[in-house]
């Protein structure tokens, strides 16, 4: 049979150009488009990479990428690769300010040049500079070398990208709203806001088309700038496969929860009796005290649609049942539950440990430095976020990794980001702790600085990160760049080193690039520290970024020639 025939020659040609590595190029051009608005009427003007979500990135692992981007935007540009560990390539990280300079406007570019290798699954690209991220974004997809082929899992029958995210009516870089006017999933808000009336209606909706009993690997990645979401798809369960970019144990469950910077891959059988399905999602709010009145309760929706199903004039199908808002329970569930998919040749933990911190994660506050006071009107206090007392804030002459490779850190940054907080307390009990100089040490973290911890090569890191409930505690989804990390443990209140360690999981535990560390509650990660270069690590909550809640690791140099801090693309953006 002639079709037979043409499958066979496919497959053989595919085989063959899979055998090596290929480079996967992309020119991305940052610009200035119109987009339309969410119950309002009109367009707003959107910095973007052709629109939102951007385009998907698509590469086999081993395979080199390449992407040139050119800054046609009013805005300073840099793009960082999400989860990408860019060993050997630190500066196409991204991180503004930390790995380079950014891009000016004005049509200046930046290409950026880094291998795939040693990681597969579902990972994405985001805008790293300001608030830009909110609508500079796309998936980055790496297939195992051999294609679906090398799943670790039944080869499902189709792929859907589903980029979760959060719109602002104003642009996001101008907008004072931490609060999103929509979230959306792979750009579009769903028809739950009510607006099918305001002139620019469209399609609104994002569909998934499916065929009955057949599985769909869904890439779930939460894009939004500061929410994690639940979600749910009515009458359809999920197995996790894996969670940013790490294979899982099977993971059977109804309810997703996916925190801002995460990605997790779930199979999803069509088993359901054909017809049209509400896939949702819809807010966690771990915050407490929980967040006043403002925040999107939405729940916003596409639709998986079974190829045959009669759509046309039926009503919108049913919404599913969401988890409230604040169900830290079902968040905890799910978070927990995950466990890494060993394999033969795959990283296992490290079962000793060099370098040991604990760091708290929190909410401060500080006065504001510009303010001027006068009797009549003292200066109000600024929310601050810091990590160990120090508040994060980024340099503003070169880059950290430009100075670590000039060896003029001075006045860029400080190697003392310390191991421990200034004192011990009661992190997680607001009501003992609110007066005392022992919290308000923490409660006001003072100056921001551009603090590093050094790390030899290949050091062995283990960091408990401590929520804390100072101003208010909240799950904050810590972001470590140039690494995965292993989740040992997680809890709730205060860590406790005693106890913990007999829970340490040391077998399989889930590794992941972020971890939404409890809200009141701690978590423990392990890395190898086998990258040399300057790696951010912050709550990807921007929001919180963007307020001081970082750090950067400073990795020294190997002893041998690949092992030490290339030197600097000869196009590195100047500042
Ligand atoms: Cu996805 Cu530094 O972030």
């Amino acid at each position: 049979m002639p079709g037979s025939w043409l499958i066979l020659v496919l497959a053989v040609s595919s085989a063959a150009a899979l055998a090596h590595a290929a480079t996967v190029e992309h020119t991305f051009t940052v610009a200035t488009l119109s987009w339309p608005r969410i119950c309002q009427p009109g367009n707003v003007s959107i910095t973007s990479v052709k629109g939102v979500p951007g385009p998907m990135i698509e590469a086999y692992e081993g395979d080199t990428v390449v992407v040139h981007v050119i800054n046609d935007s009013p805005y300073n540009v840099t793009i960082h690769w999400h989860g990408v560990f860019q060993r050997g390539t630190p500066w196409a990280d991204g991180p503004s300010m930390v790995t380079q300079c950014p891009i000016q406007p004005g049509g200046n570019r930046y290409t950026y040049r880094f291998n795939v290798s040693g990681q597969e699954g579902t990972l994405w690209w985001h805008a790293h500079s300001s608030f830009l991220r909110a609508t500079v974004h796309g998936a980055l997809i790496i297939r195992p070398r051999q294609g679906a082929a090398g799943y670790p899992f039944p080869r499902p029958d189709g792929e859907e990208v589903v980029l979760l995210g959060e719109w602002w009516n104003n642009e996001a870089v101008i907008s004072s709203n931490v609060y999103a006017d929509a979230y959306t999933i792979n750009g579009k808000p769903g028809d739950s806001y009510g607006c099918e009336t305001t002139a620019n209606r469209y399609n609104r909706r994002a569909k998934f088309e499916v065929t009955g009993n057949s599985t769909y690997l869904l890439r779930i990645i939460n894009a939004a700038l500061n929410t994690a979401f639940f979600f749910k798809v009515v009458g359809h369960t999920f197995t996790v496969v894996a969670a940013d970019a790490s294979y899982t144990t099977p993971y059977k469950t109804e309810v997703i929860v996916i925190a801002p910077g995460q990605t997790v891959d779930a199979l999803m059988v069509a088993d359901a009796s054909p017809g049209c399905y509400c896939m949702a999602i819809s807010s966690y709010q771990s915050g407490f005290p929980p967040p006043q009145a403002g925040f999107n309760g939405n729940t916003t929706t596409a639709l998986v649609e079974y190829a045959g199903a009669a759509t046309g004039g039926q009503q919108a199908p049913a919404l599913p049942d969401m988890p409230h808002p604040v169900d830290t329970a079902t968040a905890n569930r799910f978070y927990t539950s995950l466990t890494a998919l060993v394999r033969p040749g795959r990283p296992t933990v490290p079962l000793s440990v060099d370098t040991s911190m604990f760091v708290t994660v929190g909410l401060g506050l500080r006065f504001d430095p510009s303010c001027e006071p006068t009797p009549q009107t003292p200066c109000q206090r600024i929310p601050v976020a810091s990590m160990n007392n120090q508040s994060f804030v980024l340099p503003d002459t070169i880059s950290m990794l430009d100075a670590r490779h000039r060896k003029t850190p001075d006045g860029v940054y400080t190697s003392d980001f310390p191991d421990q907080p200034p004192v011990s307390f009661d992190y997680t009990n607001k009501s003992k702790q609110v007066v005392g100089s022992v919290a308000a040490a923490l409660l006001f973290p003072g100056n921001p600085s551009t603090k590093a911890r050094t790390l030899r090569y290949n050091a062995t890191v283990e960091m408990v990160l401590q929520n804390t409930a100072l101003v208010g505690r909240e799950s904050h989804p810590m972001h470590l760049h140039g690494f995965n990390f292993f989740v040992l443990a997680q809890g709730f209140g205060n860590y406790d080193g005693n106890t913990a360690s007999g829970q340490f999981n040391l077998g399989n535990p889930q590794v992941r690039n972020t971890i939404a560390v409890p809200t009141g509650g701690w978590a423990v990660i392990r890395f190898v520290a086998d990258n040399p270069g300057m790696w951010f690590m912050h709550c990807h909550i921007d929001t919180h970024l963007s307020i001081g809640l970082a750090m950067v690791f400073e990795v020294e140099d190997g002893l041998t020639p690949d092992t030490k801090l290339p030197q600097p693309p000869p196009d590195l953006p100047p500042c």
